[in-house]
């Protein structure tokens, strides 16, 4: 699979897959503005929490090189102002954290304003490459609880194009799928209302010529009931110290439902997108424009104007999730203690 996003060293730009477009045609888009990126993550061009954290970071070094800025001082408040601009998006902690960590880059870096903008390309990029080790080693750590011949039910879309490259449920399937010589399959919820499990996951793997099985939301009790799954496997926009889940709104019934059949449910994340700060309550769930429900194709499929609840994202407790699957390790029945016993060993 090609990369979601990437830097172009020859013109100092951002290369970007539009997933807009997906999955009728593959088009890239190529910028060097800090805004332009800001507004591919705004409408979704490039979503999934890893690659917006990507997105975010090279954007701060496009900032950085569109500054002009003559002194430190200038460079910093140029960043802040864009950091501000690429914060689009409030749930998944990738954003803040990757802009975070271009401003700590910037303000530590001594030398002239080439060598300071030079630092910032190297760890914008460097962002991206942390993120593929992490999605293979994700992958590799979930292999101890996915066996030969399972069907795993996923959610929205947390593949390839979701992070730099592999995914993170991506890369539990694509590592199982290498493993045990294909033999795994899986069962993609479509994922109302922006049908990410429709038209990027169900895309994605079968490109790879996984056995992928497309159903809409409504169908997973009876998916469920009838046996076609062994696990279901998730990813996540943010993962509180407290052991809870942020994902795509559907993530929460999901596991529900999972419960109550017996189904074990696992969410995946690289380390990135853990938050040891933030507690439950305090997690802003982005709620997006209405017309997200109000149309498809560009046709209304209801009336023009019904009122509409469209929150992106919901948060699934603890006790609904039977391990957390990191590119650390495996936290199984996660609590507040293991938690930290994984995140807080520097
Ligand atoms: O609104 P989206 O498409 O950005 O939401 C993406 C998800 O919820 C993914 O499951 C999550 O970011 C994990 S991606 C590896």
């Amino acid at each position: 699979m090609y990369r979601t996003i990437e830097w172009l060293d020859d013109s100092s730009q951002v290369r970007l897959v539009d997933q807009t477009k997906l999955p009728l045609v593959l088009e890239h888009i190529v910028t060097g503005s800090h805004e332009r990126i800001a507004k591919s993550i705004k409408i979704m061009e490039i979503r999934g929490a890893p690659a917006i954290g990507a997105a975010a970071g090279m954007g701060m070094a496009l900032a950085a090189i569109e500054s002009k800025a003559r002194t430190k001082g200038d460079l910093m408040e140029f960043l802040e102002k864009a950091a501000d601009t690429l914060n689009t998006r409030p749930t998944a902690v990738n954003l803040t954290w990757a802009t975070s960590r271009m401003l700590e880059v910037a303000k530590d870096t001594d030398g002239s304003i080439d060598e300071i903008i030079k630092r910032l390309v190297d760890e914008g990029k460097e962002i991206a490459e942390e993120d593929v080790r992490m999605c293979r080693a994700i992958g590799e750590q979930a292999l101890s609880l996915i066996k030969p011949g399972y069907t795993i039910q996923t959610i929205c879309n947390a593949g390839s194009l979701a992070t730099v490259h592999l995914g993170t449920v991506g890369a539990v399937v694509r590592v199982a799928y290498e493993t045990y010589n294909g033999d795994i399959k899986v069962y993609a919820a479509e994922t109302r209302p922006r049908q990410q499990g429709a038209r990027l996951t169900t895309y994605e793997f079968m490109e790879d010529n996984i056995d992928t099985t497309l159903i809409t939301d409504g169908m997973i009790g009876t998916v469920f009931r009838e046996g076609r799954v062994d696990c279901c496997v998730v990813g996540a926009d943010r993962i509180l110290r407290t052991g809870h889940v942020i994902n795509k709104i559907g993530t929460y019934t999901m596991a529900i439902t999972a419960k109550y059949h017996n189904i074990p449910f696992y969410s995946v994340a690289p380390a990135s997108t853990v938050d040891m700060i933030t507690n439950p309550e305090d997690v802003v769930i982005e709620e997006r424009d209405p017309d997200e429900i109000r149309i498809i194709n560009n046709q209304y499929i209801t009336v023009p104007d019904a009122k509409v609840y469209n929150p992106a994202f919901d948060m699934t407790p603890p006790e609904l999730i039977d391990a957390i699957i990191t590119d650390r390790g495996v936290v199984r029945n996660p609590n507040e203690e293991k938690m930290r016993k994984l995140f807080e060993k520097e």
